[in-house]
């Protein structure tokens, strides 16, 4: 499929679906997927959790400032974001200019659903995990919302999803070339 985009990059919260999306992207253009957090925890033999709980949130933060940079060295990628990644301008910029950023977005409702019995959620460990997960989603939204294009998943298959943002990169980029 022609389009013109290099990259596309997944952004949006926890358990939106940008892991199983980006693999049916990637599949369907011919790019390779990368998972931001997979490289993290290849690099470095340690799972997510495992980082936040021996290292703590900001450790975890400039390994994944660093991956993401890393990773753009190639094109032709289709790369899934963590969830807090967006949160650091300086990476929201970057990625912004390193290919077509989409937002999948979910309603809490839909998010909940996923994620209350998700234990590998740093992010979430609390003793109030909805409270906390709605309050993170109340701050990261408006970035999220500032990505090239935002597509709502609630309700929809990942496949469903994939379709959809490959209709829109073939109508937005259809007349140009990966380069
Ligand atoms: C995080 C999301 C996770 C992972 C880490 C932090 C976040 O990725 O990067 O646990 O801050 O939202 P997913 O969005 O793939 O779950």
């Amino acid at each position: 499929m022609r389009n013109k985009y290099n990259n596309i990059i997944l952004i949006g919260f926890m358990g939106v679906g940008k892991t199983t999306v980006g693999k049916l992207l990637a599949q369907r253009l011919g790019y390779r997927f990368v998972d931001a957090d997979q490289v993290i925890e290849e690099e470095t033999g340690l799972s997510i959790p495992e980082i936040f709980s021996r290292y703590g949130e900001g450790y975890f933060r400039q390994l994944e400032r660093q991956a993401i940079r890393r990773i753009f060295i190639h094109s032709g990628i289709v790369l899934a974001t963590g969830g807090g990644a967006v949160m650091d301008p300086a990476n929201f910029s970057f990625l912004m200019e390193n290919g077509c950023v989409v937002a999948l977005d979910a309603s809490e409702e839909t998010l909940w659903e996923r994620l209350k019995s998700c234990k590998d959620r740093p992010m979430l460990y609390s003793e109030n995990p909805r409270e906390k997960m709605r309050a993170l989603l109340e701050m990261r939204r408006p970035v999220y919302y500032k990505a090239h294009f935002v597509v709502r998943v609630d309700g929809k298959s990942p496949k469903e999803v994939a379709d959809e943002i490959i209709a829109m990169l073939e109508v937005e980029g259809g007349d140009g070339d990966k380069k």
